[in-house]
């Protein structure tokens, strides 16, 4: 039986890219490799740091958090769609997609499966050109070895490389069709995605000129997210045959009903989806996981709109109890009013332009549920009256 604390936090989940291979990419979409030369200030993690011990070890260094200084040139595999609708008034806006834990780039694809799970397909359809990257150590991107996943892949480097990589969107450095400048910049991340987003907007406030935040709440206890890796989370190299030559720091979820309890709400599922997102899912550092584990920030210094995209039953941000008795309970019902999670996260933007949250009927990836595409709707509804 799972053992948790309170109320667990956070992070998601993923597919692998590896795995569709071979399935062609949608229509406008080019596979991209973006090189980046970055200096991160990283957590100073213990290099004995493993996932046995990874609570007692954590609980300290999170308390008094002291920094190092990381280095390195790498690449970042990206799928760039130029979209299948041409709006010229969109011409230069860029939706930049960053995928939560255990997932991939393919999270924004619907996993593959299905268009209507699709936020890209939707955004082109609209007329926005996206650009989906793996993250460092995730995907198709490069995995630091040795080490690389307890001292490297940490949120620090993740938010160093996300602000690299806005600065070739905006200066015209990406290998792209139809090179250019791209002068709006909506920064969509799901889950951990948001969370590296929201350290983003407090460093670089002026980086996003629209923040969606999609599976996210301001509240990320230490300890749950501390017992969730240390009671879900399995080393990969030996878990899973595919990921074999991996350091045994890159993590993977090693039970099945844990991972469609924390990813999913019943009643919206498809489970030819749910199998799909099982098969192929992804890797969780543990630099990732240790850092993840720090406190929100407040943005103060961002002032352009925010949306945040939270599910009604997400199980990581909504669970009041220990997540082993809501596991038996199964999926919470979150607290929808002013003061819940979702809204909640308002705290975090005393000044931000404007301010909205949605609550669709969905788990913590509610964009590979059933409902997922009235919900793109929704959102594009928004990013239009904001202007863009
Ligand atoms: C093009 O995009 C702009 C900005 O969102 C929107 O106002 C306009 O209606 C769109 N045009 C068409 C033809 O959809």
């Amino acid at each position: 039986m799972l053992f948790f604390g309170n109320s667990f936090l956070l992070l998601v989940g993923i597919l692998f890219s590896s795995l569709v291979e071979g399935q062609p990419i949608p229509p406008g979409c080019v596979d991209i490799t973006i090189p980046v030369t970055i200096t991160a200030q990283n957590l100073a993690l213990p290099t004995d740091l493993d996932v046995l011990d990874f609570l007692t070890i954590l609980e300290p260094i999170i308390a008094e958090p002291a920094l190092t200084t990381v280095s390195g040139t790498f690449n970042i595999a990206a799928t760039y769609c130029e979209p299948v609708t041409t709006n010229t008034t969109l011409f230069n806006t860029l939706q930049l997609l960053v995928h939560g834990a255990t997932y991939t780039k393919a999270y924004w694809f619907g996993e593959y499966y299905s268009q209507s799970n699709s936020w890209v397909d939707y955004a082109s359809n609209q007329g926005y050109p996206t650009l989906s990257i793996d993250r460092l150590g995730n995907g198709d991107s490069d995995h630091p070895s040795g080490l690389g996943p307890i001292l490297d892949v940490q949120d620090p480097i993740h938010v160093e490389i996300i602000h690299t990589i806005i600065g070739y969107a905006r200066q015209n450095q990406l290998v792209i069709p139809n090179p250019r400048s791209f002068t709006k910049i909506l920064l969509c991340g799901h889950s951990l995605g948001s969370v590296i987003s929201n350290v983003l907007n407090t460093k670089y406030p002026s980086d996003a000129d629209a923040m969606l935040l999609t599976g996210f709440a301001p509240i990320l206890p230490t300890n749950e997210i501390g017992l969730a890796a240390q009671a879900l989370l399995f080393p990969a190299d030996i878990s899973a045959p595919q990921y074999a030559q991996l350091s045994p720091a890159y993590l993977i979820f090693d039970n099945r009903a844990d991972f469609d309890f924390l990813f999913y709400y019943p009643p919206e599922t498809d489970i030819n989806m749910q199998n799909r997102d099982w098969a192929t899912r992804g890797t969780f550092s543990l630099g990732e996981a240790a850092t993840a584990a720090l406190p929100s920030q407040v943005a103060s210094d961002y002032t352009n709109p925010v949306l945040v995209v939270t599910g009604s039953h997400d199980s990581f941000f909504c669970s009041l109890l220990s997540l082993d008795l809501q596991f038996l309970l199964g999926s919470p019902n979150c607290d929808t009013t002013a003061t819940g999670p979702a809204a909640s996260t308002a705290s975090l933007y005393p000044n931000a332009k404007s301010f909205t949250y949605l609550i669709p009927n969905a788990g913590h990836c509610w964009q590979l549920h059933t409902n997922a595409y009235a919900t793109f709707v929704q959102v594009h509804e928004w990013i239009r009256s904001q202007g863009f």
